[in-house]
C-alpha cells in the first residue's frame, strides 16, 4: 500500500520523491504538496500508474537523478527538482525535449565539498584514521608510529575547476601547495598553472583532485594512463562523482602500490561499493558525504523548497538548470 503523505486538500498539488530528505525538508513538503514517496514502496510501477495523471513535480537527490523512463511515466511533470549540484543523473535532454524545467542546488554546498576534499586528503597522507586506530590500539605505548606524508607546500592537481575546483584551490593556497588545473579552458583570472593535458598534470602533481561533474564527457577520465603518471608516491582524491574515475583501474592501482592511496567520497556502484575497497589500507573512504552537514543541507533544503514554490507560484526559478 502506498504510504503517501498528504496536505488534504483535492487541490493540492502532487510531487513525487526519489528518495528520503532529511526530517525539516519533510515536514516542509508534506505541509504543503501531496508527498509520494517512491522508496517506501515495494511496487513501484503502481504507485507511479495510480499517480501518474497528478503528479507534477519530482524531487530527488543528486545520485538518484531521474531517468527518462521515469519520467515518461508522468504526462504531467513540470519540474524536477534536484538536491545537490550535480545533475547528471536526470536526463536533461529528455526534460528539454518535453519542456520540464529542472533546478538544482549549486553554491550552498561549495564549501563543505571543498572541505571533505582536503579533509581526505590530509587524512590519507598523515593517515589521521591509522593513527586515531594506532593510539586505540595502545600500539603507541609500545612505538613511536611509522611517518607518514607532507601535505604543506606540495604540488597539487587539480581535476575541474569550476566552483568547487577553486574552493579547493583556495584551501590548498592556504597549504602554500603549488596549484596546476586541468578544465575544459584556462581560467585567465586565477593564479594557478593551466595544464590542458591530464596525462601531463598528474605526471607534475604528487596529489590530484577530482571536481569535475559527473556525466558522459567524464566518464572514466581518470584511467590507468592518469594513475600511473600520478605515481607511487602520488595521491587521488575523488570529491566529484564516482563515474569519473575507472574503478577498475584505481583498485588495481592501490593493491599494486602504482599510486599511494586515495581519499574517495564517491563511488560508481553507491552505497553497495566494491567490497575490494573495504580491504585496502591505503584509502579513506567517504559515504558520499561532501555536502553532509546540518548547515548545508538544510540550506540545500530550503533550495528545493523555494525552486517548486517559485514553479507553483508562477515566479522565476532561483536556480534552473534547464
Ligand atoms: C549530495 C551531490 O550528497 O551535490 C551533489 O551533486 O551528489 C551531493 O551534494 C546528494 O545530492 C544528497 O543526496
Amino acid at each position: 500500500m502506498e504510504k503517501c503523505s498528504s496536505a488534504g486538500d483535492d487541490a493540492v498539488t502532487d510531487i513525487l520523491m526519489t528518495g528520503p530528505y532529511p526530517e525539516w525538508d519533510m515536514a516542509d513538503l508534506e505541509a504543503k504538496y501531496r508527498v509520494h514517496k517512491l522508496w517506501q514502496v515495494d511496487d513501484r510501477d503502481a504507485l507511479i500508474s495510480s499517480h501518474a495523471d497528478a503528479i507534477r513535480a519530482i524531487a530527488t537527490r543528486g545520485e538518484l537523478g531521474a531517468s527518462a523512463a521515469l519520467m515518461a511515466k508522468l504526462p504531467k511533470l513540470e519540474i524536477v527538482s534536484c538536491y545537490g549540484m550535480g545533475t547528471d543523473a536526470i536526463d536533461l535532454a529528455y526534460t528539454r525535449e518535453n519542456r520540464i524545467r529542472v533546478t538544482n542546488t549549486p553554491d550552498v554546498l561549495t564549501e563543505d565539498v571543498a572541505d571533505i576534499g582536503i579533509g581526505l586528503l590530509l587524512a590519507v597522507a598523515r593517515q589521521i584514521p591509522q593513527a586515531d586506530a594506532y593510539v586505540r590500539a595502545g600500539s603507541w605505548r609500545k612505538a613511536n608510529m611509522p611517518l607518514v606524508t607532507r601535505v604543506y607546500g606540495k604540488r597539487l592537481g587539480i581535476v575541474g575547476m569550476g566552483r568547487i575546483g577553486k574552493a579547493v584551490a583556495r584551501r590548498a593556497a592556504a597549504f602554500d601547495c603549488e596549484i596546476a588545473y586541468f578544465s575544459t579552458r584556462r581560467h585567465d583570472d586565477l593564479p594557478y598553472d593551466f595544464v590542458g593535458n591530464l596525462v601531463e598534470l598528474a605526471r607534475q602533481s604528487e596529489f590530484l583532485i577530482v571536481t569535475l561533474a559527473g556525466g558522459q564527457g567524464t566518464k572514466n577520465i581518470v584511467n590507468a594512463e592518469i594513475l600511473a603518471a600520478l605515481g607511487p608516491d602520488g595521491i587521488l582524491i575523488n570529491i566529484s562523482r564516482g563515474s569519473t574515475v575507472d574503478e577498475t583501474a584505481l583498485l588495481t592501482a592501490l593493491e599494486s602500490g602504482a599510486i599511494k592511496g586515495a581519499g574517495l567520497d564517491v563511488f560508481w556502484n553507491e552505497p553497495t561499493i566494491d567490497e575490494r575497497f573495504g580491504r585496502l589500507s591505503n584509502v579513506v573512504l567517504q559515504p558520499h558525504h561532501g555536502s553532509g552537514t546540518v548547515e548545508t543541507r538544510k540550506a540545500m533544503g530550503q533550495l528545493v523548497r523555494d525552486n517548486l514554490a517559485a514553479h507553483f507560484g508562477g515566479r522565476t526559478l532561483l536556480t534552473p538548470v534547464v
